[in-house]
């Protein structure tokens, strides 16, 4: 038999929290063919999600998909930047710490996901039409030059911000602020809307699983070695 569906464990419980004390029993119905390193093909049936059984009741779950994530990641830098946003503009007395601090954890934020959109949502969006195609370069124009007035913004505050530099700092750093809330926008919109009409659930599920297997791979990565 080709492509012979896995036994559920085999995908074990995603989705909102099932409190530990609760005795659940999940089944995915309907799985799409399935085999070790494959993905699911954009545009592949939709499946009915999550059956959840919980003290006899039925719940349906949907599965998280790669959207959610980054639609999850996007709330997480939007309190980053709405924090920057105040302290520039309200000038409070560590505004100059914050500027640096959060300039730092941008970086790191978008180092970990833009290289995961990119593959995962752009590149299938892209092939499914020009309209796709035409949103895609959209989004990877404003990556990079996010890219390079984040580069400008680290560099600017790397050193002491002293009085000559802090107007030029603040300026940068508000400019930086509105491109990247605009950008947020734009994707969660127009492009992540488009990628799920387009992509179907099933796709969009397993890239899920591809992306939060990457972000474990590089947690992984930054531990320390063991010295024996
Ligand atoms: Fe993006």
């Amino acid at each position: 038999m080709d492509n012979p569906r896995p036994p559920p464990e085999a995908f074990g419980v995603r989705g909102r929290d099932i409190g530990a004390t609760m005795s659940a029993i999940v089944l995915r119905q309907n799985a799409p063919a399935w085999t070790v390193g494959a993905m699911a093909q954009p545009g592949d049936a939709r499946p009915s999600g999550l059956t959840v059984a919980v003290s006899g009741r039925l719940i349906e779950e949907s599965p998280m998909t790669a959207t959610d994530i980054f639609r999850k990641n996007h709330r997480t830098i939007r309190k980053a930047l709405v924090s920057l946003d105040r302290a520039l503009l309200m000038q409070s007395p560590n505004w100059a710490i914050i500027a640096k601090n959060l300039a730092g954890y941008l970086e790191i934020e978008l180092r970990e996901y833009w290289g995961s959109e990119e593959r995962w949502i752009f590149k299938p969006l892209a092939e499914t039409g020009p309209d796709g195609a035409g949103v895609v370069a959209q989004m990877e124009r404003e990556h990079r030059d996010l890219d390079a007035r984040l580069n400008e913004f680290k560099a600017l505050t790397r050193g002491p911000i002293g009085a000559e530099i802090a107007p030029l700092v603040r300026e940068k750093g508000v400019a930086l602020v509105k491109e990247f809330l605009h950008h947020m926008f734009l994707e969660e919109e127009v492009g992540f809307t488009l990628a799920e009409e387009r992509l179907g659930q099933t796709y969009l599920e397993e890239a899920a699983d591809r992306v939060l297997l990457l972000k474990e791979a590089e947690k992984g990565l930054e531990e320390p070695a063991a010295i024996d």
